[in-house]
């Protein structure tokens, strides 16, 4: 306890796709999808550019605006549920692209709460003295993910000109529901031994629902198929995700706030005392919620996944640097930092600014 966020950082995409980009390829609507989710447009990388870039970029921007040099970095954690590779993650490929030393670097699967776990295992080693500087990353590229075709990305990206055949439009229409809350991106903290336990990270409440493991799932590649990966799973469209949104929404509106409260209870602070709400950014009718059950508003429960959609392990620091960016985050400020996703893996991080 009493880690400092030192630094922050952030990498996202150029290539932004808009709803109306979006209602070109598939039958949707910039009403439907604002209306129900808040997303108004995403990120997208191009081929060939893994989460290990993005993260790269992300953490090495961290890492200045700490004031670090790379090699006095004593441990990274990486959190992607897209990683470059199916094995091994990419933490890796991201020590080394960061110049840092031979350092431990860990890969978190922890999807939507990837970054929240990743918070609380670097405060648990820079709390015990195991290190002094801690990067955690979040990083996704969905792009790689969504089933869309030449043609449809094409469409997507602004080449009009490109005739988008009609199985393209069906099976867009198909994978509608979850294919536009997605979007690319990343953002990294550096945290460091802090020296006060009445600020910095105060307390941590994380949990897993195991029970939920099938609300969001790819059901069809995996190792306990023989081969992992088969021409028959691709065309069943096995290695494409599997989402309950109804049960995912439900337990997202009632497990964030019982885990803040649980935080707040360990470490003897109240709601009124919370300046902020760093939530999980999946659907802002799951921020609304969030917001009525702790009685806050959008000032005190933020959102910005109007600009990024879902970024996965990497709508917390995203939103975490713009506040921080913005002034929102002075001396003494509380933060409460929520997540829930995929796993059902889910929590809560609660911090003073020193
Ligand atoms: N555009 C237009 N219509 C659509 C779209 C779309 N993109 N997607 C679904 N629809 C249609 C459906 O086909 C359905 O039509 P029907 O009534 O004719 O059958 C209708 O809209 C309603 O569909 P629902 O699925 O009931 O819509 P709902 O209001 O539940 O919203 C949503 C769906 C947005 C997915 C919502 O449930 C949600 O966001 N849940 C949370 C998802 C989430 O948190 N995901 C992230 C976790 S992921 C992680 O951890 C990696």
């Amino acid at each position: 306890m009493g880690s400092v966020i030192m630094g922050t950082g952030v990498s996202v995409p150029d290539n932004v796709v808009t709803n109306h980009d979006l209602a070109q390829i598939m039958d949707t609507s910039d009403d439907w999808i604002t209306s129900r989710t808040g997303v108004k447009e995403r990120r997208f990388v191009d081929p060939g550019v893994g989460a290990s870039d993005l993260a790269i970029d992300a953490a090495a921007r961290a890492i200045e605006d700490a004031g670090l040099e790379p090699s006095e970095v004593d441990m990274l954690v990486t959190a992607t549920m897209t990683p470059d590779y199916i094995a091994p993650g990419i933490a890796g490929l991201v020590q080394a692209g960061l110049g840092l030393n031979h350092v431990a670097a860990m890969d978190l699967r922890q999807q939507c709460s990837g970054f929240l776990y990743g918070l609380d295992l670097a405060d648990a080693y820079l709390s015990t003295g195991r290190a002094g500087h801690v990067v955690v990353v979040g990083a996704e590229v969905h792009a790689g993910f969504l089933p869309w075709s030449r043609a449809s990305w094409d469409r997507v990206l602004g080449d009009d000109s490109v005739e988008l055949p009609a199985d393209d439009y069906t099976r867009n229409t198909e994978h509608r529901a979850w294919s536009v809350l997605f979007g690319d991106g990343a953002g990294a903290m550096v945290l460091s031994a802090g020296d006060s336990p009445s600020t910095g990270v105060l307390g941590s409440s994380l949990h897993t629902d195991g029970e939920s493991f099938e609300l969001i799932l790819v059901p069809g590649v995996g190792f306990k198929e023989r081969p992992w990966v088969s021409s028959d799973q691709l065309t069943e469209d096995g290695h494409l995700p599997v989402m309950d949104g109804g049960g995912l929404y439900r337990r997202a509106v009632r497990l964030m706030p019982e885990a803040a409260l649980e935080v707040l209870e360990q470490t003897g602070l109240t709601l009124d005392e919370v300046d902020l709400v760093v939530a999980h950014q999946a659907n802002d009718r799951i921020l609304e919620g969030v917001r009525k059950s702790f009685g806050m508003g959008f000032e005190k429960v933020p959102s910005n996944i109007a600009g990024y959609g879902n970024t996965t392990a990497g709508t917390l620091p995203i939103l975490y640097d713009e506040l921080r960016k913005a002034g929102r985050v002075a001396r003494g400020t509380v933060v409460c930092f929520a997540a829930f996703g995929a796993g059902a893996h889910y929590g809560a991080v609660l911090y003073r600014e020193p």
